[in-house]
C-alpha cells in the first residue's frame, strides 16, 4: 500500500534526477569559510558547468532508452532500470541546452542555499520538450491542452483578453492544430457549457484574419473523450460532432450497460466516502450521462484530504469491478471535487490524432497540471503524446512562447 506513503504524488524520474544534482550542489556550489573576490562567480560557474554535465549525461541515457523502446524492449534500458516508473520518451531531450535557458531565467546555478528542486527539473524538461518538437522530424503538429489550472484558473472561464488565447492564436497561425481536452462533460450538442468556458477564445479565432482551415483547426473534446466539438467558421461557432464519426472502434464497443454499472459503482463508493467522513453536510453527488461527481455544497470546502481519501477509495473500488474490465475510466480529485469519468485523456488525445488524419504522437504535445499517476487526469496523456506539466496558467503562456520562438527559429535555418 505505497498509497499511504503518498508515493502516486511523487513523480520518480524527476526526484531522481533532482538527486543527482544535489551532489554537485553539496560539493560545488557552497560558499568556502575563507571567503575570497571572485570566489563567488568561481563556485557558480563550477556548479553551473556540473550541473550541464548532468543533463548532458541524461540526454544520453534517454537516447539510450528511446533506441530499446524502438527494440520493444524498454525495460532493458538502463534508466527504466534506475527508476521503474519512468515512462515513454517520444523524442529526444535537449536537456543541456534547455538547463542553460532555465539557468538564465532561474539561476539555478547561483543558488547557495537551495538546491535544484522539483520545479527547477519540471520546467528543464518542459523546455527541452518544447525544444524537440521544433526539430523537423519531430515538428509539432497538434497541442492539446487541458482546461481548469492550465488555460484558466480553477473553475473559472478564460476571459477576454488573456494571455493564453492570443498564445493559442499564434499557434493557429503556424499551422498547428488544437484541442481543449477538459474533464469537463457536457452532452449539450449545442455546447453552450463551453461557450461560457472559453466562448472568448472561439470569438477571438472566428475574428481573426486566420485562414477558414486554420480556424477550424480548434477543437474541444469534453468528458476526456466522450463529446467532440469543432470550430465551424460558417457557422460562426462550435458544431458538435457524432460519436460515430471519430471515436475509436474499441470505444464504440464499450456497452451501454458497462457504462452505468460503472457509474452506479461509482455512485455506490462515493456515497458511502460521504458518510464515512461524516461529509454529509458538505458535501454532494452529481450524475451525468457519462461521469459522476462528488462536488461541495454551496459555500462549503471539502478537505483536500478528503478529497485524497475519496480518490483514492474510488479508484481501488473501480479497479475491481466487472465493468473496468470492459472499459476505462478515470477517477481525479479537481482541486475543489472529485469525478470519475467514462475513459480518460489517453483516448481523448489518440481520437483527435486519428480524426485530424492520423498524426504522429511524437507530433502531438499535451500541456495539463495533473501529472501525478493516481487521483490525475492528464497522466494518461503521457501514454500516447509528449507532454509538459505546468502549475498554473502563466506558464502555459510561457511555455508556448518558448515554443513559438523554437518553431520559428527552426523555420528560419
Ligand atoms: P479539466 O482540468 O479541464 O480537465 O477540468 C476538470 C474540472 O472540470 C473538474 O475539476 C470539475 O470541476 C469540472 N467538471 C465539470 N463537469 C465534469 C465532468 O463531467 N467530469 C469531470 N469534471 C467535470
Ligand atoms: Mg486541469
Amino acid at each position: 500500500m505505497d498509497y499511504a506513503l503518498k508515493a502516486h504524488r511523487k513523480d520518480e524520474f524527476i526526484e531522481w534526477t533532482k538527486s543527482l544534482l544535489t551532489v554537485p550542489f553539496v560539493l560545488h556550489a557552497g560558499s568556502s569559510n575563507h571567503f575570497r573576490i571572485g570566489d563567488d562567480s568561481r563556485q557558480s560557474a563550477e556548479a553551473r558547468r556540473r550541473y550541464a554535465e548532468i543533463f548532458r549525461d541524461l540526454e544520453q541515457l534517454i537516447a539510450d532508452q528511446i533506441y530499446y523502446q524502438s527494440l520493444n524492449d524498454a525495460d532493458l534500458g538502463r534508466l527504466r532500470q534506475m527508476v521503474p516508473s519512468v515512462g515513454h520518451f517520444f523524442t529526444r531531450l535537449p536537456l543541456e541546452r534547455a538547463f542553460y535557458v532555465q539557468d538564465e531565467k532561474r539561476a539555478l546555478s547561483k543558488r547557495r542555499m537551495v538546491a535544484p528542486s522539483f520545479n527547477d527539473v519540471r520546467l528543464i524538461l518542459n523546455t527541452a520538450q518544447a525544444m524537440a518538437l521544433a526539430k523537423p522530424i519531430t515538428r509539432l503538429e497538434l497541442a492539446t491542452f487541458d482546461g481548469d489550472v492550465t488555460l484558466y484558473e480553477d473553475g473559472a472561464n478564460l476571459e477576454e483578453g488573456s494571455p493564453q488565447i492570443t498564445r493559442i492564436l499564434a499557434l493557429l497561425e503556424r499551422g498547428v492544430a488544437i484541442g481543449i481536452v477538459t474533464a469537463a462533460g457536457y452532452p449539450d450538442p449545442s455546447g453552450k457549457m463551453y461557450l461560457v468556458r472559453f466562448g472568448a477564445l472561439i470569438d477571438a479565432v472566428l475574428n481573426s484574419n486566420l485562414d477558414h482551415e486554420y480556424k477550424a483547426n480548434l477543437l474541444v473534446m469534453g468528458g476526456e473523450c466522450n463529446y467532440l466539438f469543432r470550430l465551424d467558421p460558417d457557422i460562426g461557432g462550435l458544431r458538435y460532432i457524432d460519436r460515430e464519426e471519430w471515436a475509436l472502434d474499441e470505444m464504440l464497443a464499450w456497452r451501454e450497460d458497462a457504462v452505468s454499472e460503472l457509474l452506479d459503482k461509482a455512485e455506490q463508493v462515493l456515497k458511502r466516502q460521504i458518510e464515512v467522513l461524516s461529509m454529509t453536510h458538505t458535501a454532494t453527488l452529481y450524475r451525468k450521462e457519462r461521469s459522476i461527481g462528488m462536488i461541495p455544497l454551496k459555500g462549503k470546502r471539502i478537505p483536500r484530504e478528503n478529497l485524497e481519501e475519496v480518490v483514492l477509495n474510488v479508484q481501488h473500488s473501480l479497479s475491481a469491478s466487472p465493468a473496468a474490465k470492459e472499459l476505462y475510466f478515470c477517477a481525479f480529485n479537481g482541486g475543489h471535487d472529485v469525478w470519475v469519468d467514462v475513459g480518460d485523456k489517453r483516448f481523448g488525445v489518440l481520437c483527435l490524432q486519428r480524426y485530424l488524419g492520423g498524426i504522429a504522437m511524437e507530433r502531438t504535445l499535451h500541456v495539463g497540471d495533473q501529472f501525478a499517476s493516481i487521483g490525475s487526469n492528464d497522466f494518461k496523456a503521457r501514454l500516447v503524446a509528449a507532454t509538459v506539466w505546468i502549475a498554473d496558467p502563466q506558464e502555459t503562456v510561457e511555455i508556448i512562447d518558448e515554443l513559438v520562438d523554437y518553431l520559428d527559429e527552426s523555420n528560419s535555418e
